[in-house]
């Protein structure tokens, strides 16, 4: 087995050959499934829908698509990002191939909406107030830059109609009364025993100390004001289709 993937790799090296996974059954994505919801999922989300990391579902892999890239990204991991390197056998890793693989069959449907309306509503919302989405834009919200790769689009969709759903912890919000009676309300960026280094929407970047506090409160809601009952049906579905196409691209940094 080992000596056969050595093979298939040179001769891949040299272009000839490609790597196909020798794991692909039924029992292979399912036993692959498994490791994903135990190894991967609290990044990719439990079906690779997304979270922390990006979704696995589009059947598009930045970082390349061939059946040799996945298997050397999960194996190796992203160099200079957060997806670690794993140990499991090749075997294994096969298998998690399979899974992945099997998260994107029929599922890069493209969305409903119509993209183009969607961008000028999202002006028109004033979703810039907040958010920037490659240009102009606030930063009380999540860089959308490139959200279309980050997201599935029930996510997208809930995000909009129901934001205090899912609130990650960086979008807390601290509201702080110091002893001198000034109020800040903000996301805290760091925190250690004295201090709180917070991005306050009125003043920007402040570093509070602690013993200055009077009051000191975290709201876990998110600041974004809910769109369920202002939009209509099309309006989501435009403003989803909207941010669907805020795919990653070459030569994007993060
Ligand atoms: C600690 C969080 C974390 C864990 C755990 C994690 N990943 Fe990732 N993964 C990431 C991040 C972040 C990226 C995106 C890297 C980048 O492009 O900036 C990524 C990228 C990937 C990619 C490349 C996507 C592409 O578009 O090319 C694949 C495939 C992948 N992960 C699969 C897995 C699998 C399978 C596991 C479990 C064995 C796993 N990841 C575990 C964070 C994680
Ligand atoms: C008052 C500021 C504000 C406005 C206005 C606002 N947002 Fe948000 N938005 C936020 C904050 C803060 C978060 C992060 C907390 C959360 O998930 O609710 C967020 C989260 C999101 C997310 C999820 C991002 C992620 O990484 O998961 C999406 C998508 C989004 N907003 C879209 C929109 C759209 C579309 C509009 C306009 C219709 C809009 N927002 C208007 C502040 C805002």
């Amino acid at each position: 087995m080992r000596f056969a993937w050595v093979v298939l790799l040179a001769s891949a090296a040299f272009g000839q050959e490609e790597v196909k996974n020798p794991h692909t059954s039924p029992s292979d994505v399912a036993a692959g499934a498994k490791i994903f919801r135990s190894h991967c999922a609290e990044c990719h989300g439990f079906a690779g829908e997304g979270g922390r990391a990006p979704k696995l579902t589009t059947g598009v892999f930045f970082h390349g698509g061939t059946d040799a890239d996945l298997f050397r990204n999960i194996t190796d991991g992203i160099p200079g990002t957060a997806m670690p390197s794993v140990f499991f056998s090749q075997d294994q890793v096969w298998q998690i191939v399979a899974y992945v693989r099997s998260l994107s069959t029929g599922n890069a449907r493209p969305p409903l909406g119509d993209a183009q309306r969607g961008a000028q509503l999202f002006h028109q919302q004033k979703c810039t107030g907040c958010h920037l989405a490659r240009g102009e834009g606030g930063v009380r919200g999540p860089d959308l830059s490139m959200i279309g790769s980050q997201r599935s689009l029930e996510y997208l969709r809930q995000a909009i109609l129901e934001p205090g759903a899912k609130v990650l912890r960086e979008y807390w919000v601290a509201r702080i009364t110091t002893e001198n009676g000034s109020k800040y309300a903000g996301f805290v960026l760091n925190e250690d025993t004295h201090y709180v280094q917070l991005l306050d929407f009125s003043h920007g970047l402040e570093t509070l100390p602690k013993r200055e506090f009077r009051e000191f409160h975290i709201e876990k809601s998110s600041v974004m004001p809910s769109y369920g009952g202002i939009l209509s049906a099309k309006d989501a579905d435009d403003l989803v289709a909207y941010l669907w196409s805020l795919q990653r691209r070459k030569g994007d940094e993060r």
